[in-house]
């Protein structure tokens, strides 16, 4: 009808301007009003027309004829729009672009108020904020460290902390003995959608609390967080689940709860049957035979099975053997399956009876090591729940306990299953150094919905045990020495007891938002290989950068 209508965008969301003919010389600047441009209009609001109320929008039953019109910045045509779905590597490169979209606001404001509450919470339970170093000594979290070199200790470099984890033990040998951070650890390892290089840590420390003490704590600090912010009232008390029992359950040390399938073991009842490919697991202590029943699997068909198959294979499985349930009433002949001809009728009516199959069931096997079934069974569980919609809607958090205090190397030699400042589950010395292979851990990991959002334990605070640890660990007195001397010294000046725990807070905030990736929750977060896309770092330096700090470049072949 001759007017020109602009959407007009800020913090708040879209209000719909008005720009009539009847005021000439602003219709005529509202003429050439593209997307993105930046406009400061004045005018009256009013009732939409009848008719014309858009009922979606918040703003919807009004708007605003302009009577005013500066134009402040005009806009090239944006690479993509603002509602669409453009791909990520452009989303990156124009990240300021992205960020204007409605959802990464909102994901972005959502953190904003998941850190205040966070902040509020722990005030209020008198913990302390305190920064610690980012140019510091290596910290290991089992990651590799990114280095820093130093102009003024030519050779010499700092490591970008992989978490605070000293730091906030030397903050309760100082008598802090509440200690928390929001703050940025930064770990070269390989990325994930749940992995940056650089993420940011809710971290915590306290004294003279039990494992008991802080997991109730943070549970607490977890669910009043969720219950300020989403308004989700979560389970009380988490459940706990023992690690070994987590393994064997679900092939993972964290679980998704909301999908209902689990892992049978039936390794005793392949015990010496003719079929090598189980008989062999069976009778090896390290290995496991394990069922995943899947109701109403049946009807898959021999394309999927394939496909499921190809999954197990990238873990290690060497094949995924199925039994096909059509009628359980109907014995062996109601069955059908590659492997029957290899295996004892009787054998498989037990292990129908132990998966309490029914008709139209299927169950698969996983039959190898251990951590080979755990891995790729735990995968294929995830993965059917996603392809058959199984997804309880629901938030399932729990807390993963009794770890191993060491896991095996595979050389002969122990790494530590989470740090090596985590405190064993014995009350000697000597018991420790007797069994380091059984020792259980004083850890504890809060698992959300299948993503590990949180981990901590009680800390050795003994220099005996902490350089017997090292020493188990391949750390011999001098390497202990030139690494954490500081630590082992400082636990000599009456180091009380103490623990804590570091939650991702990426992690916490992409699930709390719904979204699947932590990239989404960052405002400028790198890619897959770690590097950001929109100042294109990393880059070079330059050669008076490299010769003040003592670096010669080796040129590198173009294939590296
Ligand atoms: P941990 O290494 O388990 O423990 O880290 C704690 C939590 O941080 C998150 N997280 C990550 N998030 C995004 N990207 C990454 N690369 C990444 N790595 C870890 C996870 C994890 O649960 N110092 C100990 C804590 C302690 O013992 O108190 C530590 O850092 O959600
Ligand atoms: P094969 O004897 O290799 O032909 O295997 C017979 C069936 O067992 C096939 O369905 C395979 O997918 C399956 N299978 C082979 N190895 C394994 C394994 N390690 N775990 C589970 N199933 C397996």
């Amino acid at each position: 009808g001759g007017v020109i209508f602009v959407d007009l965008r800020d913090r708040e969301g879209l209000l719909q301007i008005v720009f009539d003919p009847d005021t000439a010389e602003i219709f005529a600047a509202a003429e050439r009003i593209r997307g993105e441009y930046v406009l400061c209009v004045r005018g009256r609001l009013r009732e939409r027309p009848e008719g014309t109320i858009n009922a979606d929008l918040p703003t919807g039953e009004v708007e605003l004829l302009a009577s005013e019109l500066t134009v402040l910045n005009q806009s090239k045509t944006p690479p993509f729009h603002h509602e669409e779905n453009a791909s990520e590597e452009l989303r990156l490169r124009y990240r300021y672009l992205d960020l204007r979209r409605e959802g990464m606001q909102a994901n972005l404001r959502l953190r904003h108020q998941v850190t205040r509450a966070l902040r509020a919470l722990l005030d209020e339970a008198e913990f302390i904020e305190i920064e610690t170093p980012m140019l510091a000594k290596t910290t290991p979290e089992g990651a590799r460290d990114y280095l820093v070199p130093s102009r003024t200790h030519p050779g010499k470099f700092f490591a970008l902390p992989q978490s605070p984890q000293l730091m906030k033990q030397l903050l309760m040998m100082s008598g802090f003995d509440r200690y928390y951070q929001i703050v940025k650890c930064f770990r070269d390892e390989d990325l994930r959608a749940d992995r940056q290089p650089e993420f940011t840590q809710l971290d915590i420390e306290t004294a003279f609390l039990d494992e008991r003490a802080i997991m109730e704590m943070m549970e607490e600090l977890i669910r009043e967080t969720f219950k300020i912010v989403l308004d989700v009232d979560l389970p009380e008390p988490l459940p706990r689940l023992p690690y070994a029992e987590a393994l064997e359950r679900y092939g993972s040390d964290a679980p998704d709860l909301r999908n209902p399938l689990f892992l049978t073991e039936v390794a005793d009842l392949f015990d010496g049957v003719e079929f090598k490919v189980f008989a062999g697991p069976a009778a090896d202590p390290a290995s496991r035979v394990a069922a995943l029943r899947v109701p109403d699997g049946a009807s898959l068909s021999r394309k999927e099975i394939d496909d499921y198959t190809a999954l197990v294979a990238c873990y290690g499985a060497k094949g995924l053997a199925y039994i096909k349930v059509n009628d359980r009433a109907a014995g062996a002949d109601g069955l059908q399956s590659p492997i029957l001809k290899f295996l004892p009728d009787e054998a498989v009516e037990k292990v129908l009876e132990r998966v309490e199959a029914q008709s139209g069931d299927l169950v698969f096997f996983g039959a190898d090591k251990a951590r080979v079934v755990n891995d790729s069974l735990g995968a294929l569980r995830d993965q059917l729940a996603v392809d058959r919609g199984l997804l309880e809607n629901a938030w399932r958090p729990l807390w993963i306990v009794d770890f191993p205090l060491f896991d095996d190397d595979g050389e002969g030699g122990w790494t530590p299953t989470h740090h090596p400042f985590t405190a064993p589950l014995v009350d000697s010395l000597a018991e420790l150094l007797d069994s380091p292979g059984t020792v259980l851990s004083r850890a504890y990991d809060m698992v959300l919905n299948g993503t590990e959002i949180g981990g901590g334990s009680i800390r050795i605070h003994d220099p005996q045990m902490q350089s017997a640890v090292f020493e188990l660990l391949g750390i011999d007195a001098e390497e202990a020495e030139a690494k954490f001397g500081f630590l082992l010294t400082a636990m000599d000046y009456g180091c009380p007891p103490h623990g804590g725990i570091a939650f991702g807070l990426d992690r916490l905030v992409m699930l709390m938002a719904g979204v699947e990736s932590i990239r989404d929750v960052i405002a400028f977060p790198k890619t897959q290989t770690a590097s950001d896309l929109l100042t294109s770092a990393p880059s070079e330096a330059s050669a008076a950068q490299l010769k003040e700090v003592g670096i010669r470049l080796r040129s590198l072949p173009k294939s590296e």
